[in-house]
């Protein structure tokens, strides 16, 4: 089987891909590498023993995507490419629209021209918003984002929703993410942000490397056990299966699905902190600041869905993810960069 895999060189999709190809699925990637190193492919070589077929190229570039369709026979698309900086979005809002909802718009008709009708689609819990009640389920009420990107991810939902309300015989599924960390167990692959990072784990890596001097804590007055944020971390390489399983169970059925893809357990950030301490072996600094704007108390996910009707669950423990994070760094302290 052939998958297009949008944005197959970032962070999720590359792990994503050696998954896929262990279990015999050929990814075909297409990326423009605005967020990513095309050394990613020889890390998928050397882990798999396999180069992915790799377009460098924009989703929005209608004619390129149709040209791929045309050579290759792809039977399903998993749609990872995007920009997913929450603060940089509230200053460039335009960009965040035109790549996340156009690109998608225009993947979708390259896809009804090439009669391609199976797509996954990487959404994200920010589509909760603040949440009522934890766990959340799939049916927690979404749609009250608060910036930008969380709300081109509620937009792409509703399109590719009112899309399958048109086109009943495709299979559209909406993977709603909680908060991936960790890398590849063999160090060769990991997250590797441009810049300051803005999610805790690459920051927390970053300060156990010694890139940066502490972690800034953004506020320890919620109403947490605490008193920090929690979340739900998850596995990439638990989350790359999850696709799979996708794939497997729902790709080929028509049909609107919609699965949260978590651990259904959540983490304060001195929880993070403290397991990564252990992973890497000594104490890291942090500091106590202000809540940053726009954060919400807590977030975790009921992963019961998935677990019943794809049968798949997280296995990976949050030692796993500190273990695996802190060898993809201490190898690989510039990341992908020389
Ligand atoms: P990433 O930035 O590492 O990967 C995205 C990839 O898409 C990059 O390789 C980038 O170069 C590519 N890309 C961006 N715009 C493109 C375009 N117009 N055409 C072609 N390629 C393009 O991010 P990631 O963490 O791997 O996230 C993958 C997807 O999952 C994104 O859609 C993101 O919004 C979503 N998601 C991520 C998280 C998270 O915390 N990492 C959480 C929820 C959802
Ligand atoms: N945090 C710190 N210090 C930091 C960075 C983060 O204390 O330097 C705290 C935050 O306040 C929060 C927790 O660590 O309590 C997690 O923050 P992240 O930025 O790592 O993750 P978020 O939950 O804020 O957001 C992430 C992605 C979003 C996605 C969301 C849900 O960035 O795109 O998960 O999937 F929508």
């Amino acid at each position: 089987m052939k998958v297009l895999v949008t944005g197959g060189t970032g962070y999720i999709g590359s792990h994503t891909c050696v998954q896929m190809i262990d279990a015999g699925i050929e990814p075909i990637i297409v990326d423009n590498l605005c967020n990513s190193n095309q050394e990613v492919l020889n890390r998928i070589e050397t882990l798999t023993g396999k180069m992915p077929t790799f377009y460098q190229g924009d989703v929005r570039d209608e004619s390129l995507l149709d040209a791929i369709f045309a050579e290759h026979k792809i039977q399903s698309v998993i749609h990872f490419a995007g920009l997913k900086a929450v603060g940089e979005s509230v200053s460039k809002p335009l960009e965040y629209y035109d790549n996340n909802v156009n690109g998608t718009l225009v993947l979708a008709r390259s896809m009804k021209k090439a009669g391609v009708k199976s797509i996954v689609f990487s959404s994200s819990a920010t589509v909760y918003g603040d949440p009522e009640i934890v766990p959340i389920t799939e049916s927690s009420p979404t749609g009250a984002t608060t910036n930008p990107y969380g709300r081109s991810k509620y937009m792409v939902e509703q399109c590719l929703s009112d899309f399958y309300q048109a086109e009943s015989d495709w299979s559209i599924t909406l993977l709603r993410y909680f908060n991936p960390v960790g890398a590849h167990p063999s160090g060769l692959m990991g997250e590797d942000p441009q810049g300051i990072p803005n999610n805790l784990m690459p920051y927390v890596a970053q300060v156990a490397v010694g890139r940066r001097e502490h972690v800034s804590v953004f506020g320890d007055d919620y109403p947490t056990p605490d008193g920090t944020g929690v979340r739900d971390y998850i596995h990439v390489l638990d989350l790359a299966d999850g696709h799979i399983a996708a794939l497997n169970s729902v790709g080929e059925k028509q049909g609107l699905h919609i699965f949260n893809l978590g651990t259904g357990k959540g983490s304060s950030v001195l929880e993070m902190i403290q397991a990564f301490s252990q992973a890497c072996g000594h104490e890291l600094k942090y500091q106590i600041c202000a809540r940053r704007p726009g954060d919400i108390a807590e977030c975790w996910s009921s992963s019961e869905k998935a677990e019943k009707e794809l049968g798949w669950k997280a296995i990976r423990t949050l030692v796993d993810m500190t273990k695996d994070a802190w060898s993809w760094q201490s190898k690989n302290p510039n990341g992908y960069h020389k």
